[in-house]
């Protein structure tokens, strides 16, 4: 059996068709008109996998591996330095800046040469200030000496960075600072590409066309899904502002760091390619795993970055923290991305006469992720996991259009379930349905087509509406209702189920598999009245340290709290959290009602501390306290709780990031 594109299963099946547009679409300044990065400079850059250890052999190690690891082949082209490559001093005789010599035995002449032998190029770092970030001479009022001696040195790229800018504010002066660098280039006569630094400070896409070739858009980033998704929110509108030779730079490439799934680094990848953005890969290749390497080499990937139209991609429908991105490529394709910013997997479709193709009986859809081509009668739709991104490239169907398979999608949802942090709440014992669909959106009929539906052992699975179609024509959906039951002693935790599809076309066997339906296990509370701090939750964030049950949140171990105090009164049970925090709790319909005296502990006092205390079940707000600072009594909260699912309690931190130490005192619920 030929096993199709594994795709995962919806949770909520939401369609984002919703047309974002654009007032007025800015015009584009002309671009610098070096004749460099016509397409999006691709390369390495060393500070965010090393920061300041920086050093000739890691440079020269990167050069080879970008030839013996097949990167140099796939495109990749720019070995960059970034800061903390000199010493302190400028040269007193010449005023020239000076490579530390023991992190540059060769010098950066030397590196570059180097680098050159390989059929690379080098790059530098530099900053339009009176010292870069690191704290090395800056460039500001030596940008004629410093091109210079970057042209004499064989430097082939400057990022040129914003910090110690000499208390300059206003966007004629951050002009007048990236200009001043950018004509000195010009004065060398060395191709030298332009790489503006100053993080999207002064919207830097109104004016830095024309004095660079890319310009930062955002602050720094970090290994991290948050960052990565504020990124990518920062960056996408800008797509007016992108062409050949002057791209929007949403930073550096933080894959194979560490700090994400490789879901997450997909998603990073495939948007920066989608974004036309500079591919600058910030990991130690010496150590790259082959899934980080599967990234950083998919070609298909890199051609959508590397098109030459040079056109970044344009949110066509955006809602709900769902995407959908269509980049126009050369030849009359365009590039199609689902992405999910949601923590729960999702169903996202498209279609392609949206996306910018002319009107046509059919398209062929190529995954670029799978590397496999299917075709539609115009629908373009995924379920997308969670952080995920489906990435294709979508053409207008030749006539050779029936040797491809037809596009299918299989979704399941729990339309009943509660969903706490995109997980499914289920409770032992207890059925829930369970609903697939499996769609058909080729020109082709599939046959033979049959749903299934797999839980952990020891579960029951029932299926109550046919799971088999004989025939499934063109936009035609199998949907199938399903009763899981989880086993009476189901142990709290995460499980999965997986939906699947197999089906017949031409003359094989296909199928669609579908996992990570995630559920989460949870009791309802015992009866009677039970403190909070004597029951699980099912999520829990806190600004510092943990969450703590029966003392103040003490902002960094577990248990380095104190007795929980609010103006002199004293709780021995309770719960310390430090604001902005969110509790979750699972009440499976069984409680009516809840207490607490809530304040800010008297280890806070005098402090600046001020929090607001809310108390919700599902999304309705049941209690709020209003702001509280250290002065304030505790004050008694209750909530009905009749009826409700779950429970959250939040506080926020009403703008003071500091000694918000929020504590629900004597905080308990009553179930039945
Ligand atoms: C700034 C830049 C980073 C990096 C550091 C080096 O923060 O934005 O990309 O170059 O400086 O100090």
């Amino acid at each position: 059996m030929r096993l199709r594109a594994a795709v995962t299963a919806a949770l909520t099946v939401l369609t984002a068709t919703v047309v974002v547009t654009v007032a007025s679409p800015p015009q584009r300044a002309e671009a610098l008109d070096n004749g460099l990065t016509l397409t999006p400079p691709m390369g390495f850059n060393d500070w965010n996998a090393f920061g300041c250890d920086v050093s000739e052999k890691l440079i020269k190690d990167t050069a080879d591996l970008f030839v013996a690891g097949g990167l140099k082949a796939a495109g990749y082209e720019y070995v960059n330095i970034d800061d903390c490559w000199m010493t302190h001093e400028r040269d007193p005789n010449t005023g020239r800046l000076v490579p530390d010599p023991v992190k540059f035995p060769d010098g950066i002449d030397g590196t570059a040469e180097y680098v050159h032998a390989r059929g690379l190029k080098l790059g530098i770092y530099e900053d339009a200030g009176t010292a870069t970030c690191a704290g090395y001479p800056g460039s500001l009022g030596h940008e004629a000496v410093d091109a210079q001696t970057f042209a004499d040195w064989g430097v082939d790229y400057l990022k040129y960075d914003n910090c110690n800018n000499a208390g300059s504010t206003t966007t004629e002066e951050y002009i007048a600072r990236y200009s001043a660098m950018r004509d000195a280039l010009a004065s060398t006569g060395r191709p030298i590409v332009y790489s503006i630094c100053e993080w999207g400070v002064n919207a830097p896409w109104t004016w830095a066309p024309e004095v660079g070739n890319l310009w930062r858009t955002t602050g720094d980033i970090s290994d991290n899904w948050g960052s990565l998704k504020s990124i990518i929110n920062q960056n996408k509108p800008l797509h007016p502002y992108a062409g050949p030779g002057a791209f929007n730079d949403p930073d550096m490439l933080e894959v194979g760091n560490g700090g994400m799934t490789d879901v997450e680094y997909r998603t990073h990848f495939a948007l920066w390619a989608m974004m036309a953005a500079p591919l600058l890969i910030g990991t130690d290749l010496r150590r790259a795993t082959p899934a980080t390497m599967a990234i950083l080499t998919n070609t298909e990937l890199i051609a959508v970055d590397q098109d030459k139209l040079g056109k970044q991609a344009r949110p066509i429908a955006d809602a709900g923290g769902l995407t959908v991105f269509a980049k126009p490529l050369a030849g009359g394709d365009v590039a199609v991305a689902l992405y999910n910013e949601t923590d729960a997997p999702a169903s996202i479709r498209t279609d392609a006469h949206s996306a910018g193709l002319p009107k046509a009986a059919g398209y062929l859809v190529r995954d670029l992720w799978q590397h496999s081509t299917a075709e539609t009668a115009g629908t373009i739709a995924a379920t997308v996991p969670a952080h995920g991104t489906a990435v294709y490239r979508v053409s207008v169907a030749g006539r050779d259009w029936r040797r491809h398979p037809p596009l299918t999608q299989l979704s399941a949802t729990l339309p009943d379930a509660p969903v706490i942090a995109g997980q499914v709440l289920v409770e032992p014992g207890r059925p829930v349905t369970v609903r697939t669909a499996f769609v058909d959106d080729g020109r082709q009929p599939v046959r033979d087509a049959a749903a299934t539906l797999t839980a952990p052992d020891g579960w029951s699975v029932a299926v109550k509406s046919s799971p088999v179609a004989p025939i499934l024509p063109t936009g035609h959906t199998l949907k199938t209702r399903w009763k899981v039951t989880p086993p009476p002693g189901a142990a709290p935790g995460t499980y999965q189920l997986t939906a699947g599809a197999v089906y017949g076309w031409g003359t094989g066997k296909w199928g669609i598999t579908s996992t990570i339906v995630p559920l989460l296990v949870a009791a309802p509370p015992p009866t009677g009245t039970t403190y909070l701090s004597d029951l699980a939750w099912l999520s829990a964030s806190n600004a510092w340290g943990p969450v703590e049950k029966d003392m103040s949140n003490g902002e960094t171990a577990p248990r380095d709290g104190h007795t929980i105090t609010i103006n002199g009164a004293t709780y021995p049970k309770g719960l310390g959290t430090n604001a902005p925090s969110e509790l979750d709790y699972y009440l499976g319909g069984t409680c009516t009602g809840l207490r607490a005296d809530v304040g800010i502990d008297d280890e806070k006092d005098n402090s600046p501390a001020n929090a607001t205390f809310q108390i919700y079940t599902g999304s309705t707000l049941k209690a709020d306290s209003g702001p509280m600072t250290s002065a304030d009594p505790a004050k008694p909260l209750t909530a009905d709780l009749t009826g409700a699912q779950t429970l959250r309690l939040v506080v926020t931190d009403n703008g003071t990031p500091d000694s918000d130490h929020a504590d629900w005192a004597g905080i308990r619920i009553t179930c039945s």
